[in-house]
C-alpha cells in the first residue's frame, strides 16, 4: 500500500496559483494584478542596483560560507532594528533575530507563542494578509478577527478597530500591519495609531507588528510611525520585518524578528527560546540576502543610493495611483475610485465583486485576487488604457 495514497490535494495558494493561470494565459494584452511583486514602468521587476553593487562588493571580500549563528548576523540585527526605531527611546529588553524572509519571522513567533506562551488567540484586522490566519493555525494557535476595513466607504473603520480592540481578552495578542496594509492600502493616522497604543497600553496586550512594505508608503522615516508610537506608549513588540519588497530581494529570503520588552531579563530568557525554535526548524538562517542588506545599510553611500531607488519605487506607485484614478474617473465608471490615491503601498480592494473579477479575468486577461485586490505596480503607462476600458465595462 503506498504510504501517501490516502492524501488529499491542498488548494492551491490563492494568490501564487494566480500567477500559474496568468503565465498560461496567451492573451498578449494580459495584465497581472495578483501577486505582490513590484513592477517597474515596464512591467518588469529588476534587481536594485545597489543590490548588484553590495553584491559585488560581498563576492569580492566574502572569506566564507561558513553557517551563521542561530539568530543570524549580529549587526544586521542591530541596522534593521534601527530602522524602526530611528529618534524613539527604546526598552531595556530588545533581541534581534535574522530569518528568512518575513514569512519566516511570522512562523517562528508563532511557534513561540504556541510553546512560551499559553497558546494565546492571535487578533488580526479584517481583512489580513491571507497567510497570516494560516502561519499562527497551523503553529496551533487560535485567530480571531478584529474590525477594520468599512467597505461602504473604501476607508478605515477606526471606531470598530477601536472598539474590537478594546475586547480583546487579557492574554490574547494583537497583530497590526505596520504599514501599507495588504490587502486594503488602508493605514491609520498618527494620531489614530497614538489611539491603538494608548488600548494596547491599558489592556495590557502583547502586540505583533508585520512590516514588509516599509519605505513603499510615505518614506522610511514616515512608515515607521506604528512601530514608533507603539514603543513611546511602552506596548511590548514582536516585529515582523521582511526586506522582500524594499530591497527586491524576494527570493533571497530576508527578514529580522525584533522583540522589544519592558525587561532586560526577559527579552534575554525569550531570546534563548527563540534561538531552540529556530534551531529545530531550520537551524540558522541563510546568509547572502542578509549579508547584501548589512552592507547597503553599514555604508553611508551604498544606503544613500539604497534610498534614492526606494524613493523612486514609491513616486511610481503613488504616482500610479493618481493616474488610475483619474483615467477611472474620466471614462466615466460611476463609481468613486479616489479612494487609491488616498492609500499607501501597492494594494488596494477595488470593490469589484468576483462576478466582474472573473470577467475580467476571461475576458480581457486581466488578473486580480478573487476579492478584488489589485497590486497597483501591475499597471504601467501602456497598459493603463486597457484596464480602465475594461474596469468600466464590466462596472457598466
Ligand atoms: C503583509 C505581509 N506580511 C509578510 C509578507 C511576507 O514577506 P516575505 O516574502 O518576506 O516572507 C508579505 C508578502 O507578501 C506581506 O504582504
Amino acid at each position: 500500500m503506498p504510504h501517501f495514497a490516502a492524501i488529499s490535494v491542498a488548494p492551491p495558494d490563492p494568490i501564487l496559483g494566480l500567477t500559474e493561470a496568468f503565465k498560461a494565459d496567451p492573451n498578449p494584452n494580459k495584465i497581472n494584478f495578483g501577486v505582490g511583486v513590484y513592477l517597474d514602468d515596464k512591467g518588469r521587476n529588476t534587481t536594485l542596483q545597489v543590490v548588484k553593487a553590495a553584491e559585488q562588493r560581498l563576492w569580492e571580500a566574502e572569506p566564507s560560507k561558513n553557517y551563521l549563528p542561530i539568530a543570524g548576523d549580529a549587526q544586521y540585527g542591530e541596522l534593521t532594528r534601527q530602522l524602526l526605531t530611528e529618534g524613539v527611546s527604546v526598552p531595556p529588553g530588545q533581541a534581534s533575530l535574522q530569518t528568512p524572509g518575513g514569512t519566516g519571522a511570522l512562523r517562528v513567533v508563532a511557534d513561540f507563542l504556541a510553546h512560551n506562551l499559553d497558546r494565546p488567540t492571535v487578533w488580526m484586522p479584517g481583512p489580513t494578509w491571507p497567510n497570516h490566519p494560516k502561519v499562527f493555525n497551523t503553529a496551533g494557535l487560535p485567530t480571531k478577527t478584529y474590525r477594520y476595513f468599512d467597505s461602504a466607504h473604501n476607508s478605515l473603520d477606526f471606531e470598530g478597530m477601536l472598539a474590537d480592540l478594546q475586547n480583546v481578552p487579557q492574554g490574547d495578542v494583537v497583530l497590526l500591519h505596520g504599514c501599507c496594509h495588504n490587502p486594503t492600502g488602508i493605514d491609520p493616522t498618527p494620531a489614530q495609531w497614538q489611539q491603538i497604543a494608548q488600548v494596547l497600553k491599558d489592556r495590557d496586550l502583547l502586540g505583533i507588528v508585520d512590516i514588509a512594505y516599509q519605505g513603499f508608503g510615505d518614506g522610511l522615516h514616515e512608515d515607521a510611525v506604528a512601530v514608533r508610537t507603539l514603543l513611546e506608549a511602552h506596548v511590548e513588540l514582536l516585529v515582523c520585518q521582511s526586506f522582500s519588497k524594499n530591497f527586491g530581494l524576494y527570493n533571497e529570503r530576508v527578514g529580522a524578528l525584533h522583540l522589544f520588552s519592558s525587561e532586560g531579563d526577559s527579552a534575554h530568557r525569550a531570546l534563548s527560546q527563540l534561538k531552540v525554535i529556530v534551531r529545530t526548524n531550520y537551524s540558522n538562517p541563510p546568509a547572502h540576502g542578509a549579508l547584501v542588506v548589512r552592507t547597503i545599510l553599514a555604508d553611508d553611500q551604498l544606503r544613500q543610493q539604497w534610498q534614492q531607488e526606494l524613493a523612486g519605487m514609491r513616486a511610481r506607485i503613488n504616482g500610479i495611483r493618481s493616474q488610475f484614478a483619474e483615467a477611472l474617473n474620466a471614462a466615466g465608471v460611476g463609481r468613486d475610485f479616489s479612494f487609491l490615491t488616498r492609500q499607501r503601498g501597492m494594494f488596494s480592494l477595488t470593490g469589484l465583486n468576483l462576478e466582474q473579477v472573473d470577467r475580467l479575468r476571461r475576458e480581457d486577461g486581466l488578473y486580480m485576487v478573487g476579492n478584488g485586490r489589485i497590486n497597483v505596480a501591475g499597471l504601467t503607462p501602456s497598459n493603463l488604457p486597457i484596464a480602465v476600458k475594461a474596469i468600466a465595462r464590466v462596472l457598466s
